[in-house]
């Protein structure tokens, strides 16, 4: 089985359950809080340990409570933790989260999660067997993630690229990435225009995720994987679940259909726990 890299964030997610988001300048009162562990990065790691594969996480944490917490997490979750960087003086990443209405709102502060640097990405890089597939998202620095899709490119490294959340990017790099995984939302970002339109630039490259509509490629024509019908307690983490097991079904040479009706499972089954991590299926609830 191939290694599987992540390089991205972990965050300590600060959650609020309402009965509705607040109007701008208005306040209203919660229901529930908790905190838990998150962080994209951190999601597509554990999604992807529990459902079998050799995962290791690369990043920065702080040198606060918040990076114990992250840590043993990993740990717990058997994703190796030898290229995860603590920062001095510096706070762990944080997302704030509400969640009303069955959806969610967020607001990520990077803070060590924006201190990755293209030394330590090299590092890493460099000694990485070339059947790893590396995993990455839109929350550490830009400038390092374009690097990153440089840098595994050159080396013919498999890369699976979840641009979340958007930030404003090169279009010509994505022709280095071997997959990437926008959804409907983050295509209009990145194009300016729906899925429709573009999809079949990048034949069986791009996977546009669509929610309880489940993931559409193209192959010759526009192929729909259905998502399986769920319960759903908490979307939050269900993309990250998605990537994650995307990974692992690639990195056990499933074909692209068989590896989204995966992806697509581990997905519907993670929306029927609370919390990122919460629901995110081991491999014996997949079978
Ligand atoms: O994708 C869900 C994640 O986004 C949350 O866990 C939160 O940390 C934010 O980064």
């Amino acid at each position: 089985m191939r290694d599987i890299y992540v390089i991205g964030s972990m965050s300590v997610d600060l959650v609020t359950q309402a009965s509705r988001l607040p109007k701008k300048g208005e306040t209203i009162l919660g229901e529930s809080f908790f905190m838990t562990n998150g962080g994209k990065g951190a999601n597509q790691a554990v999604s992807a340990a529990r459902l079998g594969a050799c995962v290791h996480m690369v990043g920065c944490v702080g040198d606060d409570r918040f990076a114990e917490m992250i840590l043993s997490n990993l740990k717990n979750n058997n994703v190796n933790v030898d290229n995860v960087e603590p920062i001095t003086h510096c706070a762990s990443g944080t997302a704030h989260i509400t969640l009303a209405d069955h959806d969610n709102s967020i607001i990520v502060v990077p803070s060590a999660n924006g201190k990755v640097t293209v030394e330590l990405v090299d590092k890493v890089i460099s000694e990485m067997a070339t059947d790893s597939i590396i995993l990455l998202q839109n929350e550490i620095p830009k400038d390092v993630i374009e690097h990153i899709i440089e840098a595994a490119y050159e080396k013919g490294i498999t890369t699976i690229y979840n641009p979340a959340p958007f930030i404003a990017m090169d279009k010509g790099l994505l022709s280095k990435v071997s997959y990437f995984t926008p959804n409907e939302t983050e295509v209009k970002d990145m194009f300016g225009e729906g899925f429709e339109n573009v999809i079949a630039e990048y034949p069986k490259q791009m996977i546009v995720t669509l929610g309880d509509k489940g993931a559409t490629y193209f192959d010759d024509k526009l192929i729909n994987i259905p998502s399986i019908k769920a319960e759903v307690v908490d979307t939050t983490g269900a993309g990250d679940t998605f990537n994650g097991a995307l990974a692992v079904a690639l990195s056990e040479d499933m074909n692209l259909g068989e590896a989204l009706q995966f992806a697509n499972r581990a997905a519907s089954i993670s929306v029927g726990g609370l919390g990122a991590q919460g629901g995110m299926p081991y491999r014996k609830d997949m079978e």
